[in-house]
């Protein structure tokens, strides 16, 4: 940490920020009394505030993003050296780190052939959802253009990717959302819909898709999009069975799958790609926030040749391309930046120790949930891990959410960053997250969960 972080130099920048800046994701009330919190510098695992306390991330950067940790000195110089020889140009033109990028991107991902870049998670999907309203007018006379979405999924901010939103709390009050988006029932097993267990929950989950799909008519429906695993919904692992099933589902009816990839892609689940645990062929992929672990603004759609192709099928028709632009999807920041970071992935041999490391955060957790009988249910994969909190087991009453809050509130100020899902679902924000960069050690592991140890006691002793 740089040794001039004391409170009293950045006074100024802390009047400047409640003064003046619109925090996201949180009420700003507190900060008439209070002071917002500031993040000065990152190194590795650890950030420090504006007062020069430390701070363990266990949630990289908030939001699963800083995949490869703080302070990478070579993905700044690769960034530098590239803003100097070419910092823009539109994404009617290619680029030399876009071009490198995409074949690296694409040896990742068999089956998968283009990439499309943009800037955030929001506007791949959407990208994604404007790819098949048009395949659906070229194709199908504009019926095939339903956009099948689940419940508790999340896929972005803007209104069309909130009208793929599966959380309602997430969702109140910025309706009404665009039409032709259709809610398919979640996949959690522990809030379970169907009275089944194991890999015959998993396909009776799945074929509750199938049920949707017949009630509105398969010739409505273009796409299927789903989250490998569930993020900011709760962290929903999948049941055995079910991705077999969507699979062939999709297959059947000529649906096309859409995997939002945004947090479990480039490593999160301690393989490429999420989907990449189950087997899934699907013809579309989004991804960001891992992709440059925050250290540009990068975000990709990825698609099968046939998807491609259907664009281009007939080239004296005007119309008959993607007529979309990203402006800053040709900032050439973010695949420099992506270039090097899928290189440390590579060879720092962090899938691997994501693996290591994500057992051992789930046995610590699991370990936990004896002590604490708080825990109803500990889930995850890789370093992308949730602890379910219950007022009673049996019942499965979620925890209090004043109480999940207070066990965030006491690990940070034991100087450990973890999350909770928030204003997601009403009355189910009841779920720890942890997900720190995939440089994780297993002394930050135990660090991570001997604070929720110390905080579940606190809290729910008290
Ligand atoms: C699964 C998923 N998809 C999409 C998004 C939206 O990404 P962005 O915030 O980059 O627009 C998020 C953000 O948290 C996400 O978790």
């Amino acid at each position: 940490m740089d040794s001039n972080i004391r409170e009293n130099d950045l006074s100024k920048i802390v009047d400047a920020d409640r003064d003046h800046i619109w925090h996201h994701l949180i009420q700003h009330k507190p900060f008439e009394t209070g002071a917002p919190r500031i993040i000065v510098e990152g190194k590795g695992m650890r950030v420090w505030d504006q007062n020069g306390k430390e701070h363990l991330d266990a949630v990289s950067g908030g939001v699963w993003t800083v995949n490869v940790g703080y302070g990478r000195e070579s993905i700044a110089n690769a960034v530098r050296d590239q803003l100097i020889k070419l910092n823009y140009f539109a994404g009617s033109a290619g680029s030399i780190p876009g071009a490198t990028f995409a074949e690296q991107l694409i040896d990742k991902m068999p089956g998968l052939h283009r990439v499309y870049y943009c800037n955030s998670g929001s506007e791949a999907n959407e990208k994604a959802f404007k790819m098949v309203r048009q395949i659906a007018h070229k194709r199908y006379g504009g019926k095939k253009h339903k956009i099948l979405y689940r419940d508790r999924d999340y896929h972005g901010t803007t209104i069309g990717a909130l009208s793929a939103g599966g959380q309602d709390e997430r969702n109140a009050q910025y309706g009404p959302f665009a039409p032709g988006f259709i809610r398919v029932p979640h996949c959690l097993e522990y809030r379970a819909q169907w009275d089944l267990t194991g890999e015959a929950y998993g396909k009776r989950a799945a074929d509750a898709i199938e049920e949707v799909i017949l009630a509105e008519c398969p010739d409505t429906v273009g796409a299927l999009c789903l989250e490998p695993v569930t993020a900011g919904g709760g962290v929903i692992t999948p049941p055995e069975g079910y991705w077999e099933r969507v699979q062939e589902i999709c297959k059947k009816y000529d649906i096309l799958l859409h995997i939002d990839e945004v947090v479990c892609g480039v490593g999160r689940t301690g393989t490429w790609f999420g989907y990449q645990n189950y087997g899934v062929k699907p013809d579309m992929v989004t991804m960001a926030k891992g992709v440059a672990s925050g250290y540009a603004a990068i975000a990709c759609l990825v698609t099968t040749d046939d998807v491609f192709d259907m664009f281009k099928d007939d080239a004296s028709d005007p119309m008959n391309y993607f007529r979309d632009i990203s402006t800053f999807g040709g900032c050439t920041a973010g695949p420099a930046a992506a270039i090097e970071n899928m290189r440390i992935i590579e060879d720092e041999g962090l899938l691997d120790n994501t693996l290591a490391m994500g057992a051992r955060m789930i046995e610590n957790l699991n370990a936990l949930s004896e002590k604490h009988a708080i825990i109803g249910q500990v889930r995850g994969k890789g370093l992308f891990c949730g602890a379910e909190l219950v007022s009673d087991r049996a019942s499965k009453e979620p925890a209090p959410e004043k109480q999940v809050q207070a066990v965030v509130a006491d690990c940070m100020a034991q100087g450990v960053i973890i999350g909770a899902t928030n204003r997601s679902l009403p009355g189910l924000n009841n779920t720890l997250c942890f997900s720190p960069a995939l440089i994780s050690s297993a002394d930050d592991i135990d660090q991570i969960t001997d604070a929720v140890d110390q905080a579940l006691t606190r809290v729910f002793s008290a």
